[in-house]
């Protein structure tokens, strides 16, 4: 591993807020060094190891393009139906329909693709690279989604597991009688909180950069369980879920989606690159940046830390042109966060940075 080129010290002075700071990992190889070897790299959140390395093996042996090769690694996760967060047997919304998002972005051609609330077919992400080589349009929506979906040929099935309908109903027996306003499942902003209490956010990026330096990402998720119908997060918004500039790098984000909207999120990732940044510390750019934005109280958590910290999960992942690569989390324990990452080592997790890193 490289050593961080971010100091705590550096890390905490332009922070301001930050209560702790773990590690902050990246990955070490750079194609563009002298005498390295040049590589494919995949990253993506921590759900999406065998994705990664699906992603990394259609680039190395089927000579994809880095977008096509995201969106095929993601397409695993997809269709599982154990991942209630994406896909079949993603959680629905509060009619029980599965709305699902994803887009995807093509570095060399600087093109995009992205299909929001679509109804009744599996892979997303598939139909967005559709948007993206056979329109001159980046997002469709809705019923229109749904029939370019149909026009393109992909198959129209249910999406409802037996294990998400029964979530669903159990949601709804339990519901309050007007949650829409808290992001924190309805509760109580006072009430004491602790992790993994939130109403359930899901969702996969995927970013791959080709031995040639090239670049594409994917992000493709059933959104927040129990939306409001209609409701679309930062998966398919360019810029927020997902971001990439060919000459610059590749991000993307999971968790509550709003807040990745509210700041521009994985655009900022990539701007902070541009700028010099490493990964890891743009990504934690973009995190203070929510931070420093998340001004509505039923977004903090007074019971945890001092008063105006989200509460909230949102993670970024990030890999830059030269090949370095990492993620940070908003919130966690130390080693809770993960992300996944495949290259000439092989598929693993490592670790993402955390902002506000919640006692052991
Ligand atoms: N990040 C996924 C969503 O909020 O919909």
């Amino acid at each position: 591993m490289e050593s961080s080129r971010v100091t705590r010290r550096s890390f905490l002075g332009a922070s301001g807020a930050v209560l702790a700071a773990s590690a902050l990992p990246r990955g070490a190889f750079s194609p563009l060094q002298p005498g390295a070897e040049a590589d494919c790299i995949a990253i993506s959140s921590a759900n999406g190891i065998g994705a990664v390395a699906t992603a990394r093996a259609a680039v190395m042996e089927r000579k994809l393009r880095p977008v096509s090769a995201a969106v095929l690694g993601v397409a695993e996760v997809e269709a599982d139906p154990n991942d209630t967060s994406v896909g079949y047997g993603g959680l629905p919304n509060e009619d029980g329909i599965v709305q699902l998002d994803a887009a995807c972005m093509d570095g060399p051609r600087h093109n995009a693709g992205a299909v929001a609330s679509l109804e009744g077919y599996m892979h997303p992400a598939q139909v967005a690279e559709r948007v993206m080589d056979r329109t001159d349009h980046v997002l469709l929506v809705g019923p229109g989604a749904k029939r370019f979906a149909h026009e393109q040929g992909f198959r129209e099935e249910n999406l409802l597991t037996e294990a998400s309908h029964k979530a669903w109903r159990e949601w709804q027996a339990t519901r309050k009688e007007d949650d829409r306003l808290w992001p924190l499942n309805g509760a109580d902003p006072d009430a004491p909180w602790t992790l993994g209490e939130t109403r359930p956010w899901g969702t996969i990026h995927c970013s791959v950069l080709a031995p040639n330096g090239d670049l594409g990402c994917c992000t493709t998720t059933s959104g927040l369980a129990w939306k409001i119908p209609g409701r679309v997060g930062d998966s398919p918004l360019i810029g927020c879920g997902l971001y990439c500039d060919n000459g610059v790098g590749s991000a993307g984000a999971t968790g509550r989606g709003e807040a990745a909207i509210l700041t521009g999120g994985s655009w900022l990732v990539v701007e902070r690159m541009r700028a010099g940044d490493d990964p890891v510390e743009a990504c934690l750019h973009a995190l203070r940046r929510v931070a420093e934005q998340t001004l509505r109280a039923s977004s903090w958590q007074p019971a945890l830390w001092a008063k105006d910290k989200p509460a909230f999960g949102l993670t970024f992942y990030a890999v830059r042109k030269d090949g370095l690569y990492g993620s940070a989390t908003m919130v966690g324990r130390r080693g809770s966060g993960k992300f996944a990452v495949a290259n000439a080592r092989g598929a693993r997790l490592e670790e993402s940075a955390i902002l506000y890193e919640l006692p052991a």
